[in-house]
């Protein structure tokens, strides 16, 4: 093999090496055991809830209790991390959370999305 062509697949496979290495250390990264949930109501609070409250422009859902953020709890991680459709706006409306907010819910959700979680 000539050195012009092994040196660009050289460069091509160890960047293929590393970006896999990268990607898979967010695989291995496993649930805490401390519950998420108090987080996860902080930033519901903080970001949503002006809007998410009874009479607010976001009704009829509302978070403003820990029962009404857990039985939201798929909508809630839809609207912050799954791809927006239009039936699923990116929350909240015109932003987006920061990625450790986005983080933080979508490990809660994937816990069990309970308010013990
Ligand atoms: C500025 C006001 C506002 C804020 C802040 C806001 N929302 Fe919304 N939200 C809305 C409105 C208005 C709708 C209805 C959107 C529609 O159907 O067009 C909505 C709809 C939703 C829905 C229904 C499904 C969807 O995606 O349309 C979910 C779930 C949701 N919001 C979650 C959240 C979460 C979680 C946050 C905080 C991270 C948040 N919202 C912050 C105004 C807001």
């Amino acid at each position: 093999m000539n050195r012009a062509f092994a040196t660009p697949l050289l460069l091509f496979i160890s960047s293929v090496v590393i970006y896999s290495a990268c990607s898979n250390s967010k695989v291995v990264d496993t649930p805490s055991d401390t519950p998420y949930f108090p987080k996860v109501k902080a930033i519901i609070t903080a970001n949503c809830i002006s809007c998410h409250q009874p009479g607010g422009q976001g009704m009829p859902l509302f978070f403003t209790s820990d029962s009404s953020i857990v039985a939201n709890a798929a909508l809630i991680k839809a609207a912050v991390i799954d791809p927006v459709s239009p039936r699923n706006k990116r929350m909240p409306l015109g932003s987006s959370l920061l990625p450790a907010d986005t983080t933080i819910i979508g490990r809660w959700f994937a816990k069990g999305g309970k308010a013990t979680d």
